[in-house]
């Protein structure tokens, strides 16, 4: 077995797993690491699997729920500026707020609110108790979802959605890719093609996608054995384009477009327009995958906890069947539907 990345110096090994740990599962201070198989119960799955999507309508499902419980940062900045904050100025600050829950150590950020928490009641300051409460538990609450459950990068999860693609050195376009997470799965289980990840804020190059883990493992596909392999960020082709993806310039030539956590930011007068993006750049024949959060109570609660981070832009909660429901209308095809940890996920093609 490879050294475990908690015993290495940081940055004296860049490529600490390979196939001998296969199975095995770690916590590293930001993060965790998984090594094993995606054939659990926990992965892909969905209980009632709709199979004609021509009988389901609005009527029957109900719409989408909207998640309205704003950031302050937003509403103050909207005070100061006397308007809405622009959709790109909403991405900007999530993108740094969100990336800072990933750059710290839950464990060592728990204690310091804790800290703060002490300090605040010894001044009987009733506000920041409040304030440094509330840390605390953000704190508790992203080391369970990220660290112990792995419910944002899931990777058993994303691994399963994206098995059976029937593409061999795909080139994939990944539509608002933030971290760029999802496509350097796909590299690594779909080896030797290329993927451009597109992103109009450059924080989401040089930090999101740019401060990435390079030890992090991601297991894929060896094509010299046609076995398994642990890959890593550094052994993959990817560019990262800072664009909007309104003003993409390529024609029809990727195998797979992909986005996570996109289209659920675009209200239905846009959905068109968002599904459009997923289509244009579609070789014929080609795969689209999809997902969106989930609309479930955690979701909901995650959103009101984290409000102050993360709600800067219009976003819904969907269930699988509106998700589907979506992309049917838009044109697409439905081949596979189902649910990971906190997102739903779809894989379709151009109708
Ligand atoms: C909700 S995030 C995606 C979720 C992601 N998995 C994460 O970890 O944050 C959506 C991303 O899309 C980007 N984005 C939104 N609209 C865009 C547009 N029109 N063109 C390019 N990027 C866009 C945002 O900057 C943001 O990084």
């Amino acid at each position: 077995m490879s050294p475990s990345l908690a015993a290495a110096a940081p940055d004296a090994i860049a490529h600490p797993f390979d196939e001998s740990d296969f199975g095995h599962t770690e916590l590293a201070p930001t993060h965790r690491i998984d090594l094993r198989p995606s054939n659990t119960p926990d992965v892909f799955f969905d209980a009632e699997p709709v199979s004609n999507w021509t009988a389901l309508s609005w009527e029957k499902l109900g719409r989408p729920y909207r998640v309205e419980r704003w950031s302050k940062e937003k509403k103050t900045w909207e005070r100061e500026h006397g308007q809405e904050m622009p959709v790109k100025e909403c991405w900007t600050h999530f993108n740094r707020s969100f990336q800072k829950y990933f750059d710290q150590g839950p464990a060592i950020a728990r204690r310091e609110s804790l800290g703060k928490l002490g300090r605040a009641a010894a001044r009987f300051s009733a506000h920041d108790v409040r304030e440094a409460l509330e840390e605390t538990v953000q704190w508790s609450v992203w080391n369970h979802i990220h660290r112990t459950e792995d419910a944002v990068w899931d990777p058993r999860g994303k691994r399963a959605l994206f098995d059976g693609l029937d593409v061999k050195r795909p080139n994939i376009l990944f539509l608002g890719a933030a971290d760029g997470y999802e496509a350097m799965q796909m590299m690594a289980m779909y080896p030797g093609g290329h993927a451009v990840l597109v992103d109009y804020d450059e924080y989401c190059r040089d930090h999101r996608f740019g401060a990435f883990p390079g030890s992090y493992p991601f297991i894929g596909a060896n094509p010299a054995t046609g076995g398994p392999k642990v890959w890593y960020r550094d052994e993959m082709n990817i560019d990262f384009e800072v664009c909007d993806i309104r003003d993409l310039k390529y024609g029809a030539e990727f195998d797979v477009v992909v986005s996570i956590g996109l289209v659920e930011h675009f209200p239905d007068q846009f959905k068109p327009l968002a599904f459009e993006m997923h289509r244009k750049f579609l070789r014929p024949g080609g795969r689209v995958i999809i997902t969106t959060p989930r609309l479930q109570l955690k979701s909901k609660l995650f959103y009101t906890l984290f409000a102050d981070s993360m709600n800067f832009a219009y976003r819904e909660l969907m269930d699988i069947t509106h998700l589907g429901l979506y992309a049917w209308e838009n044109g697409f095809e439905i081949m596979r539907h189902g649910r990971i940890k906190a997102h739903n996920g779809l894989i379709c093609r151009a109708r």
